[in-house]
């Protein structure tokens, strides 16, 4: 339903990969946003029914996730970092509207967008980690991510009329083919 304008190229992986420290300490920020975002969608949309469940259980999914990637960096005596502006979510936020409706839509679409790209590298970071036990929880971990482009796409599509949303999402998956194609690479999720 979701599919990404372009695919990560391979030297993005060699970049993230050759200081898997640093890729660990970005990665687990990256957690612990989406769990805020989560979070975020619970305080700016009470009256939506059904949402506020679903954002919680996201959200503490998400903290999850931060919590096992923050028990790998500190066991590789590692320490997290502050955080730095994210140049690729920035542009990703640009084109998101203002109006009550429309920002609620724009915004379950970006979660969705990030949560596509995540699903992909995260899946091709496990796909080429020798640590057998690493591969592992980075499968689950892009797994999960997989589970949430579709959830943000649901919720969507269970707020507003398929055609919209589908029109929009389209849009959108265009603004995220120029950010990820604008931003550098370095060794981090984006
Ligand atoms: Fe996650
Ligand atoms: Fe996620």
């Amino acid at each position: 339903m979701l599919e990404l304008k372009v695919s990560t190229p391979r030297y993005w992986l060699e970049t993230a990969l050759e200081d898997f420290d640093a890729f660990l300490i970005d990665h687990a920020a990256c957690e612990r946003k989406a769990s805020a975002v989560g979070m975020s969608f619970v305080v700016r949309y009470p009256d939506r029914p059904g949402l506020t469940d679903l954002m919680i259980q996201f959200a503490r999914e998400e903290l999850e996730h931060f919590h096992q990637v923050y028990r790998l960096v500190e066991k590789r005596g590692l320490m997290l970092r502050e955080d730095e502006p994210d140049d690729y979510v920035n542009l990703l936020m640009k084109p998101v509207r203002s109006g009550r409706d429309e920002r609620f839509l724009d915004r379950l679409l970006v979660a969705s967008v990030i949560e596509a790209r995540g699903h992909e590298r995260l899946a091709l970071v496990a796909s080429h980690l020798k640590d057998p036990e690493l591969q592992k929880f980075y499968a689950r971990l892009a797994r999960a991510e997989g589970h949430h482009k579709d959830l943000f796409l649901e919720i969507a599509l269970q707020f507003f009329p398929r055609e919209i949303v589908m029109n929009r999402l389209e849009e959108f998956l265009w603004v995220e083919a120029q950010a990820i194609t604008a931003v550098p690479f370095r060794s981090a999720l984006h």
